[in-house]
């Protein structure tokens, strides 16, 4: 998508043909710095200490980190050193391992001769997969949108909540709970998002920045107003996206999503689950007992970050100091709690059979 006149992805090879490079999403919104991935321990830390972030660019991340450690030595002990080292980088998002599970074995099979090009191939493959994926999740969430667009009075605003970042910067290109949303916009619907902040990491401003250069009319509220506006009838649709779907429907994404589909039922307002397929776990039934919540580090929790009048980067403690945090990344809604899951193949209830329609080939 567009930042100003120029087109980005989220993450990209340089001119050279090995760098890979991103753009740090720990400076965005204030900044726009590209940074240099040189190594598997580039790319590694970047995931960890989220200069990238949301499941599929993680996922696209540690694909191209296998390709940097391929740079070094093409060895079988090489690769499943660069498996090791990128697996255990965040545990929540399942796409991390599915891109490496795709890549790593394919690469066994090459000839070490060969591997260093087969990698760059096979995650250049992996990446535009993801940006064909969203454009299409794009497409069939845009009807979602026309269909309430129709039940509206002729230019009536459609309001749209999301929780988090699941935009372009969180895929390699499009978004997915975003994507619908700049379709609508791109074909003349008028739509508002309501834009959750996402406390801590505040998510919320990396969609505002999207939004906001997209041109779409947007609105940042607390992590507590979602609630309060269904009850006044000022959301007809929540779309979010999702870090690991379980096998049932159960969706884990950013920590909030669960009590924002808990009001939206209680206020019969439609809860979308925008899903690329790299992010269903079929191996999990049930979310909440399964899947393992990252805990991060509680100074994210006791201290807001951004840029001070001086114009440095500055972490402001908000807590006494000393103050026990608990900073859980992610939480589990239940399949009952959501509408849809709005996939690359189409729309689909979240059930095992829903799911299974769809994807069982
Ligand atoms: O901790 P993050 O910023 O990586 O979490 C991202 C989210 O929870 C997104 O909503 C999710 O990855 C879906 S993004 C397409």
């Amino acid at each position: 998508m567009k930042i100003g006149d120029k087109h980005y992805r989220s993450v990209w090879v340089a001119e050279d043909g090995r760098t890979v490079q991103i753009l740090d999403q720990t400076k965005l919104p204030y900044e726009l710095e590209i940074l240099d991935l040189n190594t598997v321990t580039d790319a590694a830390t970047s995931i960890r200490d989220m200069w990238v972030r949301g499941a599929p660019l993680i996922g696209a991340v540690a694909a191209y980190g296998v390709a940097l450690a391929m740079k070094k030595d093409t060895s079988d002990a090489n690769l499943q050193a660069a498996y090791d080292e990128l697996i255990v980088t965040r545990p929540t998002a399942i796409n991390l391992k599915w891109a490496l599970d795709r890549i790593c074995p394919a690469l066994k099979e090459v000839d070490p001769a060969e591997r260093l090009t087969a990698a760059y191939a096979l995650a250049g493959e992996i990446a535009d997969e993801d940006v064909q994926i969203n454009n299409q999740i794009g497409e069939n969430g845009l009807k979602i949108i026309r269909e309430i667009a129709a039940k509206k009075q002729p230019g009536e605003t459609i309001n749209i909540l999301t929780h988090c970042n699941a935009g372009w910067l969180a895929t390699v290109d499009w978004g997915t709970a975003l994507s619908p949303i700049y379709k609508a916009y791109n074909e003349g619907i008028k739509v508002h998002v309501w834009v959750d902040e996402t406390r801590p990491r505040n998510q919320g401003g990396l969609t505002s920045f999207e939004l906001g250069s997209h041109g779409v009319p947007h609105t940042l509220i607390a992590d507590n107003a979602g609630g309060h506006l269904m009850q006044h009838g000022e959301v007809d649709l929540c779309i979010v996206g999702t870090d690991r779907t379980t096998a049932r429907g159960d969706v884990c994404n950013k920590i909030g999503t669960y009590l924002k589909a808990l009001a939206a039922k209680a206020n019969g307002v439609p809860f979308y689950v925008a899903l690329p397929s790299p992010t269903i776990d079929w191996t999990v039934w049930d979310g909440v007992k399964e899947i393992p919540i990252e805990q991060r580090d509680g100074k994210e929790q006791s201290h807001v970050f951004g840029i001070g009048p001086d114009g440095t980067r500055t972490w402001v403690n908000t807590a006494p100091e000393g103050t026990t945090c608990g900073n859980y990344a992610f939480d589990v809604t239940p399949a009952e709690y959501v509408t849809g899951l709005i996939t690359e193949r189409g729309v689909c209830e979240a059930s095992p059979e829903g799911l299974k329609a769809l994807f069982e080939k």
